[in-house]
């Protein structure tokens, strides 16, 4: 069901300094910085050959990242991103076999305009998991 890795997100206190260190120190192609205020997060992408890597700054009191960063207080590994071809049957398959998807279940558009969900890390050996409609 699921397909390629779309991105893995980082969660970072500092969206400048984490870009200085992917774009100066490993010389890799950084998009400028978006805000998601539905998704209380500033959002870059540093683009790989093979994928992407997305960088996640707080935007806003109640940020889910904030508490991430509570938890770890140097940033770190926030979630992966796989994507599926249809994002609908892709729920209703995971439901069925007893996954946990995020906030009720209804596709939001994400960071690239296109519609994602958040499964429940507990099912997903203990890592928050996108997936995004390709
Ligand atoms: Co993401």
């Amino acid at each position: 069901m699921i397909g390629r890795l779309n991105h893995v997100a980082i969660a970072v206190r500092d969206l400048e300094k984490a870009c200085a260190v992917y774009r100066d120190t490993l010389g890799a192609r950084v998009s400028p910085a978006v805000q998601q205020p539905e998704h209380g997060v500033t959002t870059v992408f540093v683009e790989l050959p093979n994928t992407k890597i997305e960088l996640l700054e707080p935007l806003g009191a109640d940020s889910p990242i904030a508490r991430f960063l509570e938890r770890n207080a140097d940033g770190g590994i926030h979630h992966v991103c796989y994507e599926v071809d249809d994002i609908i049957a892709a729920r209703d398959h995971l439901v069925e076999k007893g996954a946990r998807v995020l906030g009720g279940g209804e596709p939001k558009i994400g960071a690239h305009g296109k519609p994602v969900l958040f499964l429940h890390p507990k099912d997903f050996c203990g890592t928050l998991v996108e997936l995004e409609q390709a």
